[in-house]
């Protein structure tokens, strides 16, 4: 636990496939101090007090984007926000002069939202001051919420070593199930996915301890918890996707199949829901379900990594 010599001051954040299980629980336990920080009757530490933070959204977002800097504010740093639709992007202005626009400007993190799978490793070449945060790049990854929700399942559970977790959707578009893949297995989950075959990379279940089940109920059962994913109705192609209907009936979470996984499983969803398509809306606000625990804690596990890329982490106790 918390080995001393890890560190990810200056380190590009741009998916769980860099991280090494250590880096993971020291984000994991930073974030638990931060969590702290948000009970707070003032939630305001002065840890990255004359850090400056830009958040660069090219795709719409409304959790990932203000807890970003709800995240900054908490800690002191200035951040502001460009999204596409209101800057120079729309006058045609390149990805690469905007990140050069930013970085003359003297940001110290880029956070980063785009349709292309790339973009934010693109976006660490083309700076050199800059850290640069992945938000999301087209379904390639979105680390921090791979972070949040082990986050979230280690508060509930206690341990992630040997856990079952669920991964039940849109796995072939979605930046999240790649993420929480890498992540979970960084960690010891045994990950079961299910979902439409023409949505089911089955090369997945080469790798140990990752299952593909095409049924829903198979990978259900005795889970610890499941991640409904979100239907990624903007990045599907034709004759990838049953109708609604279908999706529903065959793949959507319900309370009948909720009773197949561990009687304490929990039921995680990233936002925004799809509410009657791959989630019942009796589940999305049920007692199992942690899904708006999870902006919270998306709120700390952001809190961590921006301390943990911008100090190191080191004057954190100095800070309380
Ligand atoms: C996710 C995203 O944008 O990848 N949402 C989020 O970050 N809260 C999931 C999604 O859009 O399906």
């Amino acid at each position: 636990m918390g080995k001393s010599n890890v560190s990810l001051r200056g380190k590009h954040i741009l998916g769980l496939e860099d991280f090494t299980p250590d880096e993971i629980e020291m984000v994991l336990l930073t974030a638990r101090e931060m969590k702290n920080i948000i009970h707070r009757d003032i939630k305001k530490v002065p840890a990255l007090r004359g850090k400056s933070i830009v958040t660069l959204f090219y795709e719409p977002s409304t959790r990932t984007r203000s807890s970003f800097e709800t995240a900054g504010k908490y800690l002191g740093a200035d951040v502001v926000n460009i999204t596409a639709g209101t800057s120079s992007i729309v006058k045609g202005e390149s990805l690469r002069d905007t990140l050069l626009t930013v970085e003359a400007m003297g940001f110290d993190a880029i956070v980063m939202r785009h349709k292309e799978e790339g973009a934010a490793a693109y976006a660490a070449k083309v700076v050199s001051h800059p850290v640069i945060v992945n938000a999301g790049d087209g379904a390639h990854a979105h680390p921090s919420q791979g972070l949040l929700n082990l986050f979230t399942l280690l508060d509930h559970k206690g341990h992630l070593k040997g856990l079952k977790v669920a991964i039940i959707g849109d796995i072939l578009y979605s930046r999240v199930a790649r993420s929480d893949i890498q992540g979970m297995r960084k960690m010891g989950i045994e990950v079961h996915l299910a979902g439409p075959r023409t949505l089911l990379p089955r090369f997945l279940a080469e790798e140990p301890g990752i299952f593909v089940h095409d049924r829903i109920e198979e990978a259900i059962e005795g889970a610890d918890a499941i991640n409904v994913l979100r239907i990624q109705l903007e990045r599907q192609k034709a004759g990838l996707f049953p109708s609604r209907r279908e999706y529903a009936r065959i793949f959507g979470l319900n309370q009948e199949r909720l009773k197949l996984a561990k009687p304490d499983a929990l039921v995680l969803h990233p936002g925004p829901m799809n509410k009657g398509l791959e989630i019942s809306p009796d589940i999305a606000y049920g007692n199992q379900s942690v899904i708006q625990e999870l902006v919270e804690n998306g709120v700390a596990i952001r809190m961590a990594l921006l301390t943990l890329i911008l100090t190191g982490g080191k004057n954190r106790e100095a800070d309380h």
